[in-house]
């Protein structure tokens, strides 16, 4: 492929746009958090390659730590087991370097996490509407929580329980069926214009 010398100066104002926000996140995190097939590990990873970050998915994370699969956690040591898992290693994933993480949904309902997150990272909320989570979460059978005779009326009071507290999170986007590209882009941008980015971690602050 030939690179032109457009392509070159594109390439080269991304990279320095990746800098500049790599360089105001210091030790912080971005945290991608949102419903059940809002986009988080799909959107998250190709973040982190545009911005050159590593890139850890909380919830392989918490699978490796135990050995099984979320479905068997669920099934055979029960939720509480799993959340608790769940807060240690997004409190080990955070305190382990910048990164981009993507968080289970039920990740930043833990108020210890939301309070870990708001320190030691930048919440990006992928907002979607029911009917984008059901067609992609009905694409997959890897969610305990819907395992259930109508997984729509699960979907729809999660949304009424957590679509509050998610909007505590630092940047929300809309997430929707467009190239993932375009949703990075808006992430990028809304992370250049956050105020939170411009201030130290309060963990640094003496
Ligand atoms: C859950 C979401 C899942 C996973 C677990 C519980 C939730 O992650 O952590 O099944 O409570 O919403 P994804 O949001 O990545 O599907």
């Amino acid at each position: 492929m030939h690179i032109g010398k457009g392509d070159g100066t594109a390439q080269a104002k991304q990279g320095e746009l990746a800098r500049s926000i790599r360089q105001s996140l210091g030790a912080r995190s971005i945290v991608m958090i949102g419903l059940m097939g809002a986009g988080k590990t799909a959107i998250g990873k190709r973040l982190a390659a545009s911005l050159d970050m590593p890139f850890n998915d909380a919830d392989q994370e918490i699978e490796k730590a135990a050995g099984k699969s979320i479905n068997d956690i669920f099934a055979e040591n029960g939720e509480s087991y799993f959340r608790d898992g769940e807060r240690r290693v997004i409190a080990r994933l955070l305190n382990d370097g910048p990164k981009v993480l993507a968080t289970g949904g039920g990740a930043f309902m833990n108020a210890e996490t939301r309070a870990r997150i708001a320190d030691m990272g930048v919440s990006v909320w992928l907002r979607a509407d029911i009917d984008t989570l059901m067609m992609r979460v009905s694409r997959r059978d890897n969610r305990p929580l819907l395992k259930a005779s109508n997984p729509r009326a699960v979907m729809e009071k999660l949304i009424g329980d957590r679509y509050p507290v998610y909007a505590q999170a630092d940047l929300t986007i809309e997430s929707r069926e467009v190239a993932h590209e375009l949703i990075v882009e808006e992430i990028v941008q809304a992370l250049l214009a956050c105020n939170k980015l411009s201030r130290p971690p309060l963990s640094e602050v003496s």
